[in-house]
C-alpha cells in the first residue's frame, strides 16, 4: 500500500495544539510525513513537534495574519525545501464560561457582531490565506494536497434540542457563525479543485462529526442516540481519512467531501 505512504512529503497543519489537531499531526507523521505543528504558541507546538515520530517543526502562525502565513511559509521552505500537503484546521467554536451568557448570547437574537467577525475571520478568511500562500507554493511544483477541515454542522443545521438540560431548559443555541463558516468552507474548496485542477493541487474537504471530549453524560447519551453507528467519535477516528486525502492513494478525488460522522448526516 505504498500510495498511503507520505515519505519525503511536508504537510503543514493549522490549529496544530487542539484537539484534533494534534491527532491530524500524529497520524500524518506515522505515515512519513514531516510535519509542520503551526499554531499560535509557539513554545508549545515546538514541544509537540519533538514528541512526532517524523521529521516535525514547531512553528507560530495567526491564520488571520497574512504577514504571519508569508513569515511561515518562508520558514517552512527554509526548513523542508517544499511543501505538498496543508491541512486548514483552526478553527473558532463558540464557547461560553459564563452560563448566563451562554443561554443569552448564543440565541441567534443576541449573538453578538464581534463573535460572528472572529468566526469569519479564523474559520473562513484563515482558510482563504493559507490556501493562497502555501497552496501557490504547490501550484508551482504542479502537485499538492489541500485538506479543508469542515464540520457536519457545516452540511446540516444544529439541533438545537441536543442543547437542552435534563429539565428541558435550553442552556445554549448552537450559534449561526460555525454553521455559516463552515458550509462555507465546503463550497470554497470546490471553487478551488476547479480553480487549481491543473495545477496538479487537489482541494478536499474533510467533515469530521463531535468528538466525545469531558462532555455531560446527557449531551453525549443524546448525541449517541442520533447516530446511527451509535457514539459520538474518538479523537483518532479521523486518522485513516485524513491519510487517505493527504497522500496519492486519492491521486483521482478533488472538490469532495469525505464525511466522516458515524452516519450522523444521513438521517
Ligand atoms: N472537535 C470536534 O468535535 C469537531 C467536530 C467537527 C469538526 N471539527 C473541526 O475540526 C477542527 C479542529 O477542531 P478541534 O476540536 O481540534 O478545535 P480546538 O478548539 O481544540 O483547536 C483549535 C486550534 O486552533 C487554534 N487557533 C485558533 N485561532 C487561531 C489562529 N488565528 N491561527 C492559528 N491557530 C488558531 C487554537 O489555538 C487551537 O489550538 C476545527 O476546524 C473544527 O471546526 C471539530
Amino acid at each position: 500500500m505504498n500510495e498511503f505512504s507520505l515519505k519525503n512529503k511536508t504537510a503543514v497543519v493549522t490549529g496544530a495544539l487542539g484537539l484534533l489537531g494534534r491527532q491530524h499531526c500524529r497520524a500524518l507523521s506515522a505515515a512519513g510525513a514531516s510535519v509542520v505543528v503551526a499554531d499560535l504558541e509557539l513554545a508549545t507546538c515546538e514541544e509537540f513537534a519533538a514528541s512526532l515520530p517524523a521529521p516535525a517543526l514547531g512553528l507560530s502562525l495567526d491564520v488571520t495574519r497574512r504577514e504571519s502565513v508569508v513569515a511561515a511559509r518562508d520558514t517552512v521552505l527554509m526548513t523542508f525545501d517544499r511543501i505538498d500537503i496543508l491541512v486548514n484546521n483552526a478553527a473558532i467554536n463558540d464557547m461560553f464560561e459564563n452560563p448566563q451568557a451562554a443561554q443569552e448570547q448564543s440565541k441567534f437574537e443576541n449573538y453578538p457582531l464581534e463573535l460572528w467577525q472572529k468566526s469569519v475571520d479564523v474559520n473562513l478568511t484563515g482558510l482563504f490565506l493559507c490556501s493562497q500562500v502555501f497552496g501557490f507554493e504547490m501550484a508551482k511544483r504542479q502537485g499538492g494536497s489541500i485538506i479543508n477541515i469542515a464540520s457536519t454542522y457545516g452540511v446540516v443545521a444544529p439541533d438545537q434540542n441536543l442543547y437542552r438540560d435534563r429539565s428541558g431548559r435550553q442552556s445554549f443555541t448552537k450559534p449561526p457563525a460555525y454553521s455559516a463558516t463552515k458550509g462555507a468552507v465546503i463550497s470554497f474548496t470546490r471553487y478551488l479543485a476547479a480553480y487549481w485542477g491543473h495545477a496538479g493541487v487537489r482541494v478536499n474537504t474533510l467533515t469530521p462529526g463531535g468528538v466525545e471530549n469531558g462532555q455531560d453524560a446527557f449531551f453525549i447519551e443524546k448525541y449517541s442516540k442520533k447516530t446511527p453507528l451509535g457514539r459520538m467519535a474518538r479523537p483518532d477516528d479521523y486518522h485513516g481519512a485524513l491519510v487517505f486525502l493527504a497522500s496519492d492513494a486519492s491521486s483521482y478525488m478533488t472538490g469532495a467531501n469525505l464525511v466522516v460522522d458515524g452516519g450522523w448526516t444521513i438521517l
